[in-house]
């Protein structure tokens, strides 16, 4: 019997990556399992689709509270009570304090639709189709106090076409996403995951990160 890590999943949206970490967690042998759903949007449809798996949630609306520690501490108080051991920010559009990604270090992972350190921050697939960036794609990492920061795990990448638009990337980013953010999470709960002396990130002793393609 695989010895699986209690996982909670924070997202804003649609969730379509929550649905492929959920998918990738029925798995008999997948490490991790996905315990707790947190949205900060009430209507998020993400919320949906993990009440459909049978899998808790809660929403912490970040309008309800005075400022960013006070909805980041009520954030924590739901991981505690739930025992989570590793937190995934799939869509979460709310920027978290350092004292709070300080405390998860090593265990919270993102992921960002863009090839990291390239286009951190918002509008993604624009800013590279303005760059005529010869590749683009998306990154999961451990998260850092910085904004889109930190080791990253795996990437899915590909090469635009010549005529590619706004929402073709989209498209194709997250079909990687949705290869990119199951396999990153099980490397990490199954500890295939460490920081060399150097600070360089080991995928499985490799020299990371791990690179899918479309
Ligand atoms: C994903 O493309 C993810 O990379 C992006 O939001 C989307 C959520 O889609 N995250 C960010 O932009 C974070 N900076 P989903 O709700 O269908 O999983």
């Amino acid at each position: 019997m695989v010895s699986k890590k209690r996982v909670a999943v924070l997202i804003s949206g649609g969730g379509t990556n929550l649905q492929a970490l959920m998918d990738a967690a029925l798995e008999p042998d997948y490490p991790a399992r996905i315990v707790l759903v947190i949205s900060n949007k009430p209507d998020a449809f993400g919320l949906t689709r993990a009440a459909r798996a049978q899998i808790p949630t809660r929403v912490i609306n970040h309008r309800d509270y005075p400022d960013r520690t006070e909805f980041d501490a009520r954030i924590q108080e739901e991981l505690e009570g739930a025992d989570i051991e590793l937190v995934c920010l799939a869509g979460f559009m709310r920027i978290l304090t350092p004292g709070f990604v300080t405390a998860w270090s090593g265990r919270m992972l993102n992921i960002h639709p863009s090839l990291l350190p390239a286009y951190k921050g918002l509008n993604t697939h624009a800013r590279a189709l303005a760059d005529r960036a010869e590749r683009h794609g998306c990154s999961v990492h451990l998260v850092e106090p910085a904004l889109d920061s930190g080791p990253v795990l795996v990437q899915g990448s590909f090469a635009p076409g010549p005529d590619a638009t706004v929402e073709d990337l989209a498209a194709q980013v997250h079909r990687l996403e949705h290869r990119a953010y199951p396999l990153a999470l099980s490397l990490l709960a199954s500890g295939g995951v460490t920081i060399d002396a150097a600070g360089q990130i080991l995928i499985e002793g490799a020299p990371g990160p791990r690179i899918l393609k479309s």
